[in-house]
């Protein structure tokens, strides 16, 4: 059977860190780079380079590391936008240049302030500017969805006769529906004379939860490239979550009849490296990567899928790279079945991460008499997330009751002093916080703060997630132990190291970008 090729445009590092509270630091993002790269997707969107300079050097630092993909960055109509964009991109292997502007008529009208006669002319203008750069430009058509269809159309053919191999039509706002998303598509290869010498791209939002059906019906009726972001991150109710667009394709391609080329057995781990740097939990019942995704609770089910695991699984768990929390080690495990399960579990690591995990493998296997997959899973996520550390927690201690006040106390060591503090609190957790805060000399919002098992079982992982602000900016950290104060108090301080890491970029250096 024909299959067309859909080719993955992930975004997750752009639009996908739009989302609320979400921050990376540069390491984070390459970590998530490199993870994608890995997953062999087509393009990876490493940012926007002019809006901040941790923008500008995270794209800079992909380009330059980043091997495999195509890397891009987005850009404005204007000539600052595009030649940050190209000073970002200039080490890349394969380099594109991906430029917007608003084709809608509020967006002309309130925004940009611009008729259509300005905006043809910018569109082409920065296409042309773009292409003294590079060979390879995406065109994006901001608004596309509630643009009006002949202007839309004029713009396309601008675009792509300016020199644009891409061009790509977004549902900024989530507002379009498969029909008349598919529609629309079809419309422009039908009215557009060039569309021929492009490829079609579609870029939609979730605002009413059909991001993924819109994109599919695109591809049904011709667009050959998906934007998408892991987990579905990105601004308000996000973009096209990349796990279930393509999992559509692969276990539907007797009705898609296309493919994609990603190594589906990295979804699930991409997902969680993604979950834990964001500090965004998936939730249990999401499509493809939520915890109940693969779980079949009644006994009708249960019997069937003995029987035949085609009765009620429509893909199996390890085509998306999850594994049967199996028991697996314990604290007599060497090093050997340590490295050998790692390399199961699709791991590929360098001689010293493996030392490294193997070390805190042992730790937890002490406090911990079944080592899970999960709990191995969540080891490796908790080193990608380490920060530079300002701040180490040494030793934590708290007492608590009904009866009593609790009262913790901390010993946090900085690269020049140990300092110890203890504070009192509403609880456990907030007198914890309280001597922390006084311990570091900071003083945070705690936002908000969840606490959840790695796996089952009384002595199972407790991981932490804290959500601290500081003059507008909201960070996540997180911390892993069985005893989950020690996870809080760890999470608590990773938080405070990422405030710190992340701290180059402030408000006063980022432009409005696109959603
Ligand atoms: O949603 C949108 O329109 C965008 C464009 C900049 C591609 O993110
Ligand atoms: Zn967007």
């Amino acid at each position: 059977m024909e299959q067309r090729v859909i080719r993955i445009f992930d975004t997750t590092l752009r639009d996908g860190e739009q989302t609320p509270g979400v921050c990376l630091d540069m390491g984070e993002k390459l970590e998530i780079a490199h993870a994608l790269a890995k997953m062999k997707v087509d393009i990876i969107e490493a940012g926007f380079p002019f809006a901040s300079p941790g923008d500008f050097a995270a794209v800079s630092e992909i380009a330059a590391q980043v091997k495999g993909p195509v890397i891009t960055g987005l850009a404005r109509a204007n000539i600052a936008d595009i030649d940050a964009a190209y000073k970002a991109l200039k080490q890349a292997d394969r380099a594109r240049i991906h430029t917007f502007i608003a084709t809608s008529d509020l967006h002309l009208e309130y925004k940009l302030k611009m008729t259509r006669e300005q905006v043809l002319d910018a569109a082409e203008q920065a296409v042309r500017y773009s292409r003294k750069y590079v060979d390879d430009v995406e065109f994006s058509a901001e608004d596309a969805s509630r643009s009006d269809k002949d202007f839309l159309c004029q713009v396309i053919a601008r675009a792509i006769a300016a020199g644009a191999s891409t061009v790509n039509i977004p549902d900024t706002v989530g507002y379009t529906t498969p029909a008349e998303f598919g529609q629309l598509i079809s419309y422009i290869r039908k009215n557009v004379p060039n569309i021929e010498q492009a490829i079609i791209s579609v870029h939609c939002h979730n605002d009413l939860g059909m991001a993924v059906a819109n994109s599919l019906a695109a591809v049904q009726n011709g667009a050959t490239q998906v934007e998408c972001t892991i987990n579905g991150l990105g601004e308000r109710a996000g973009n096209a979550a990349m796990e279930e667009l393509v999992m559509a394709l692969h276990t539907r391609p007797d009705y898609y009849k296309a493919t994609a080329g990603i190594d589906t057995r990295h979804i699930y781990k991409v997902s969680r490296l993604v979950s834990v740097l964001t500090g965004i939990n998936v939730q249990p019942n999401k499509a493809i990567v939520g915890d109940n995704a693969f779980a079949h609770e009644s006994g009708i089910h249960q019997h069937g899928m003995l029987n035949n695991p085609l009765t009620y699984e429509i893909m199996r768990p390890e085509n998306i790279g999850l594994s049967h929390n199996a028991l697996v080690l314990g604290k007599h495990s060497g090093k050997h079945a340590f490295e050998d399960r790692l390399k199961e579990l699709g791991y590929d690591l360098s001689g010293e991460k493996i030392g490294e995990l193997f070390t805190k493998f042992k730790e937890l296997a002490d406090r911990k008499k079944m080592v899970f997959d999960k709990d191995i899973e969540a080891l490796i996520t908790e080193k990608a997330s380490e920060k530079a550390e300002w701040y180490r927690l040494i030793y934590h201690q708290v007492m608590s009751g009904s009866q009593t006040t609790a009262t913790a106390s901390v010993k946090i060591e900085t690269s020049q002093e140990v300092v110890e503090q203890a504070a009192c609190g509403d609880g456990p957790i907030d007198a914890t916080f309280k001597a922390i805060d006084t311990a570091t000399g900071f003083e945070m919002i705690l936002k908000d703060y969840q606490i959840k098992a790695v796996t089952s079982g009384e002595d199972a992982l407790g991981e932490a997630t804290v959500w601290l602000e500081k003059d507008g900016r909201t960070v996540s950290g997180r911390g892993l132990s069985t005893d989950i104060l020690e996870a809080s108090a760890k999470a608590y301080v990773s938080a405070i190291n990422k405030m710190l890491a992340t701290g180059s970029r402030s408000d006063s250096d980022t432009v409005a970008g696109g959603n």
